[in-house]
């Protein structure tokens, strides 16, 4: 079954709750919501307070992007926020092994995510203990940019890591997600499809939502 994660990163915030419960209850899996710090990536965004305002609206899971250094020190405020899916960039955790325990320990399903450069290996010894590993398909910071294509063999073996471990991690990608690359990337593996402008960046996000997931589903290389 394909998730489909709608990123608010691209909704109209003067119109957020409006267009959040048009999503939530026409087909979106997950609410996507990219934490950046303006230090890890290039671009400033939402915090803890975003996730609790969300909370208050959808009963979707909350699937929380943290593009931020030092993610430690706010695990347990997502926590508290609401965050239900936590995912921290591999390459912000020099303790990941810990780091992935303190989400756990916090109550929340732990995801990894790896910037296009970063190996797949970084997290081979991780992988059995991760709810979720999360493949960027451009480089984190932005909506709107273009899929990286050198992604699709990463997924696949991304793919193929899972299922050596032998049990139910979700394979999310991130960047670029539209129509045309959706059924390529599920072909190659992936599960979880997040989309900000391939959704909220549309005239009509539920209808833009409805033609990600019928793209998604053909499953056509
Ligand atoms: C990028 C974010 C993405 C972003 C994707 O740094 O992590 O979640 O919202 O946007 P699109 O789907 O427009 O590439
Ligand atoms: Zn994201």
């Amino acid at each position: 079954m394909i998730h489909i994660a709608p990123s608010i990163l691209s909704a109209d915030l003067l119109h957020l709750e409006e267009e959040v419960r048009a999503v939530a209850e026409n087909g979106a899996d997950f609410i996507h919501v990219d934490v950046m710090d303006g230090h890890f990536v290039p671009n400033l965004t939402f915090g803890p307070n975003m996730v609790r305002a969300l909370k208050r609206i959808v009963q979707l899971p909350l699937d929380v992007h943290l593009m931020i250094s030092n993610p430690d020190f706010y695990i347990g405020r997502y926590a508290e926020a609401g965050a239900n899916l936590l995912t921290i960039h591999q390459e912000t955790c020099p303790h990941l092994h810990r780091t992935v325990q303190m989400i756990h320990q916090a109550g929340m399903k732990a995801g990894v995510a790896l910037n296009p450069a970063t190996p797949l290996v970084t997290v081979e010894e991780i992988l059995p203990d991760l709810d979720l590993l999360l493949i960027m398909s451009v480089n984190p910071g932005f909506g709107g940019q273009s899929f990286i294509p050198t992604s699709l063999k990463k997924i696949a073996r991304a793919r193929a890591l899972i299922e050596a471990v032998g049990r139910d991690i979700f394979l999310e990608v991130d960047g670029g997600i539209s129509p045309d690359t959706a059924p390529t990337v599920v072909a190659q593996g992936a599960d979880v499809l997040v989309a900000g402008n391939a959704i909220f960046g549309q005239p009509d996000p539920v209808k833009a939502l409805r033609a990600l997931r019928a793209a998604a589903e053909t499953r056509e290389v």
